[in-house]
């Protein structure tokens, strides 16, 4: 009977082929209602359990807040769903499942930098697996419908394509980040629901209405910013900029090391990527203070704090800021990393 088993699943195959494909061209017919995306994503996990491979580990970690969202729900598993899939192709050993939800807010200043977003507060989903990752080529293309690394019969390259047609109906935003040999991060977020009638929600304090205390404040201070994702490089000067300080950036960290290794007027505060090719950036910083003892760090990465620190990359304790971040996000995290003791 192994023809009907195989027509089976051809039938399967072509039956969520119809519905991705109805979705993606969003023919299919939304129901919107309030949800809570904690609910949604635990409910996910048994039916993950039960389809991904045994060898994948799944953890959650969930917001404590609200997570209200409008949504569809069965959109938004289709989303899990699509993302996990990935996830476990591209874990082609066993390999770890990490699915998070958590607040997020977006300021001004960020939706003024990225286009279609409109600011406020939004839950963040991440999806995140330790897998082969992708080269910057693929992840230029990856959300182009048909677009597959996947050998014919494999993938049709509408997995992500599909997750992308979702997010955008539910008014929200998709990231990722990704190494090669480095496993992968997808982050979407949602507007959150506000609860009750009041629809002013309080906005989190920005810069201007919260200065660091003045003994840490000296707009002298050279920062350097090290990140060897020129676009980032970039915006993290000019919003280090932006709030007041000189910035020195370097593309990699044996530039960092021998310009330091070259000065007496040292920076004051590192800001580094933690995941580099040649260099982690907790080498970097072990390093750097060897001649300058009393440099601050901050440490940045998309993937995610419990995924960095799953991999050991970092200790627990280190002021951390995820990708993508706003100015309020890095102004605070500054002012954090500068408040530390010297360890
Ligand atoms: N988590 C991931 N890790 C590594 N590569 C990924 C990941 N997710 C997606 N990709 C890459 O993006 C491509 C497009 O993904 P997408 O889900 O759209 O299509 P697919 O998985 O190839 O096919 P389909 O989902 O239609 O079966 C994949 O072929 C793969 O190269
Ligand atoms: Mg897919």
């Amino acid at each position: 009977m192994e023809w009907l088993r195989q027509a089976h699943r051809a039938a399967d195959r072509a039956k969520s082929l119809v519905s991705q494909l109805l979705s993606f061209s969003r023919k299919q017919l939304m129901e919107m209602c309030s949800i809570e995306l904690n609910e949604v994503v635990q409910g996910m996990e048994k039916i993950l359990r039960d389809t991904l491979r045994e060898d994948i580990e799944i953890r959650l970690y969930l917001a404590e807040g609200a997570t209200s969202i409008k949504a569809d729900p069965a959109q938004v598993e289709q989303i899990i769903m699509n993302l996990a899939v990935n996830s476990q192709d591209a874990m082609v050993k066993p390999g770890c499942l990490t699915l998070e939800t958590k607040e997020a807010y977006l300021d001004e200043e960020y939706a003024r930098t990225h286009v279609g977003i409109v600011p406020g507060p939004y839950v963040l989903l991440s999806v995140s697996d330790t897998g082969i990752g992708m080269n910057k080529t693929v992840q230029s293309r990856i959300f182009e419908p048909f677009f597959t690394t996947k050998e014919k019969g494999k993938g049709t390259g509408l997995g992500l394509a599909t997750v992308y047609g979702i997010v955008k109906q539910h008014k929200g935003w998709i990231w990722v980040y990704s190494e090669p040999g480095q496993g992968t991060t997808f982050k979407i977020y949602f507007p959150l629901e506000e609860s009750g009638g009041d629809r002013s929600v309080p906005r989190p304090p920005t810069v201007m209405e919260k200065p660091p205390p003045p003994d840490l404040l000296n707009l002298d201070s050279l920062i350097a910013v090290v990140e060897d994702e020129e676009s980032v490089r970039e915006l993290a000067s000019t919003l280090i900029q932006q709030l007041g300080y000189k910035t020195l950036s370097f593309s990699t960290p044996r530039e960092c090391l021998e310009y330091f290794n070259g000065q007496t007027e040292r920076p004051k505060m590192l800001l580094t990527d933690v995941v580099m090719p040649e260099m982690d950036g907790r080498e970097l910083y072990r390093r750097l203070k060897e001649g300058t003892p009393n440099l601050k760090v901050l440490f940045m990465s998309g993937y995610t704090e419990n995924v960095i620190a799953h991999h050991g990359v970092l200790e627990h304790g280190v002021t951390f800021l995820p990708k993508p971040f706003t100015l309020t996000q890095l102004a605070e995290k500054m002012q954090e990393a500068w408040g530390k003791r010297d360890t």
